[in-house]
């Protein structure tokens, strides 16, 4: 899709994708981090067969799912909601607040825009690997910490307008708590380092002040998603997307109003990230 990530993949179904096409996909998905799969007919429950074969399923704090698909959240803006904040409307890594954070996340197109309502993505890797050295031996073992509350850094209050469809959940006490993570994380299959720091839930680094922690953290926000590290994901009615959340951060352009947009996204559950330190203390053991 894009010199930094991305990938096109036409003349698959998979809905009837066997074993050798299924380990195709996942080699694709660790080389390119995000796939756009073209023209699919997925029922619900295909769709969450699917996402099993990358794992199991897991449900997201604050977002309330489908009644009929508890594995899916229908991601929804009416045509009449107008100036409205919309789902994933900056940069991030879903639910980075979590201590085991998404692995990653299928999203199928059911009912998209004529034009607009696309889907940006950002290479982690590239972004960590683009730092000058110095800035690298000074992020490698340091944590930061991450907060759902009460919805991310900035917050949802209480009159801010989200989309009627999206529900969403407070007083969750998974998601109202501060969690640390490694700002460099070592992609668990491919043995890469990416930077893991999101605008959305990022607060602080451990260890610095509020003041000096913010530049930093605000020059890295800046820093990952220069348009050398994205590509753009223009969708279409059957599209289905997968991103790989420990290495590739999101923004969902809210550019749409006056259209209606139904996605169905599903999460494969994660594991605790990895630093640079438990890498090396891994490697020892
Ligand atoms: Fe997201």
């Amino acid at each position: 899709m894009a010199g930094a990530l991305g990938a096109d993949i036409d003349g698959v179904d998979l809905a009837s994708l066997d074993e050798a096409g299924f380990a195709e996909l996942s080699r694709a998905f660790f080389e390119h981090l995000v796939l756009h799969i073209h023209d699919q007919r997925l029922t619900p429950e295909q769709h969450v067969a699917l996402t099993k074969r990358f794992g199991p399923t897991s449900r997201s704090p604050y977002i309330k799912h489908m009644e009929e698909h508890s594995d899916i959240i229908a991601v929804l803006k009416e045509a009449d909601e107008a100036k409205i904040s919309t789902f994933g409307n900056a940069w991030h890594s879903d639910f980075s607040f979590l201590e085991e954070p998404p692995m990653g996340s299928l999203l199928y197109a059911r009912e998209v825009p004529s034009h607009g309502g696309d889907t940006l993505f950002a290479n982690m890797y590239l972004a960590y690997e683009a730092l000058s050295e110095g800035m690298k031996r000074m992020l490698d073992p340091l944590k930061a910490i991450h907060t759902g509350k009460p919805y991310g850094v900035n917050g949802v209050g209480p009159d801010l307008k989200v989309s009627r469809s999206i529900g969403i959940e407070r007083n969750r006490p998974e998601a109202d708590r501060e969690i640390l993570h490694p700002i460099v994380r070592v992609h668990p299959v491919t043995g890469r380092r990416a930077l893991f720091v999101n605008s959305i839930y990022t607060a602080r680094i451990e260890g610095m002040t509020e003041a000096e922690s913010r530049p930093i953290l605000r020059f890295l926000f800046a820093h990952a998603v220069q348009p050398e590290f994205t590509c753009r994901l223009r969708w279409r009615s059957g599209d289905l997307a997968i991103w790989d959340n420990r290495c590739a951060m999101h923004y969902a352009v809210n550019d749409y109003d006056g259209q209606r947009r139904l996605m169905h996204r599903t999460t494969v559950a994660g594991e605790r990230p990895m630093g640079v330190a438990d890498e090396r203390a891994a490697g020892a053991a």
